[in-house]
C-alpha cells in the first residue's frame, strides 16, 4: 500500500484516480473533510448530488441532520472527520459496486492510517458490513459500540459505534429520532477511550 504524507497528499491521489467507471460520470471528486487530528470519523457511503457538486462530504439534506446531531453533543464539523466508502458519485445515486468499493478502499484506509481515530463512526449499512461485518444487521446493532479488529491499520482493537445512515430519518420523524438517541453513544465511547476532543 502507498504510503502517504498527508491527507491532502490522498485527496490529491483520489482526483488522479481512475481505478472505477465512477469517475467518467461526476463532476468532482469528494475525498472527504475535516478536522487532521479528529478523535472521531464519520464513514458514510458516496456522495450524492450535492457533493458532487461541490466536492465535500454530507453538505443536503443528511448532511444538514448530521451537524444537527453533531450539535447535540458538543461537536462541529471541525472537530471531526468526516469521509465516504467511496469517493465519487454513483449515477443516480444508486449503491456502490463492490468493485468500487474495492477500487475506493485505499484511499479509505490511508486517511484511517493518517488519523488514527480513537472511533469510527459508521453511517448506514455498507460502511457497517465493512467495518463489522460479523455484528448482525443495522437494524438491530444501531446505536452499539463495538471494539473490533481495523482493517486499515491492522490494529487488533478499534472503536466503533454503529449509526443508521442519517438520510434514513430524514422522512421517518420516529427513526430520527432513534438517530439522535444512537449519537449519543458516541459520547459515551469517547469517554471509555478517555479522549478529549
Ligand atoms: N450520503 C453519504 O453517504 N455521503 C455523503 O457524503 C452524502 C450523503
Amino acid at each position: 500500500m502507498i504510503a502517504y504524507q498527508s491527507l491532502e497528499d490522498v485527496a490529491a491521489a483520489m482526483r488522479q484516480c481512475r481505478s472505477c467507471g465512477l469517475c467518467t460520470d461526476q463532476t468532482r471528486v469528494v475525498p472527504g473533510e475535516g478536522n487532521a487530528r479528529a478523535k472521531v470519523m464519520f464513514i458514510g457511503e458516496a456522495p450524492g448530488f450535492h457533493e458532487d457538486q461541490l466536492g465535500r462530504p454530507f453538505v443536503g439534506a443528511a448532511g444538514e441532520f448530521l451537524e444537527e446531531m453533531l450539535a447535540s453533543v458538543n461537536l462541529e464539523r471541525k472537530d471531526v472527520f468526516i469521509t465516504n466508502m467511496v469517493h465519487a458519485r454513483p449515477p443516480g445515486n444508486r449503491d456502490p459496486l463492490p468493485e468500487e468499493l474495492d477500487a475506493c478502499w485505499p484511499y479509505l484506509a490511508a486517511q484511517i492510517q493518517l488519523l488514527q481515530p480513537k472511533v469510527i463512526v459508521t453511517l448506514g449499512r455498507h460502511s457497517k458490513s465493512k467495518f463489522l461485518p460479523d455484528v448482525g444487521p443495522i437494524s438491530i446493532v444501531h446505536g452499539q459500540a463495538f471494539d473490533r479488529p481495523n482493517p486499515a491499520t491492522d490494529a487488533p482493537h478499534q472503536w466503533y459505534v454503529a449509526l443508521f445512515h442519517p438520510a434514513a430519518g430524514l422522512h421517518k420523524e420516529e427513526l430520527k429520532e432513534q438517530i439522535r438517541q444512537d449519537f449519543q453513544v458516541i459520547y459515551k465511547v469517547l469517554a471509555v477511550t478517555q479522549a478529549s476532543l
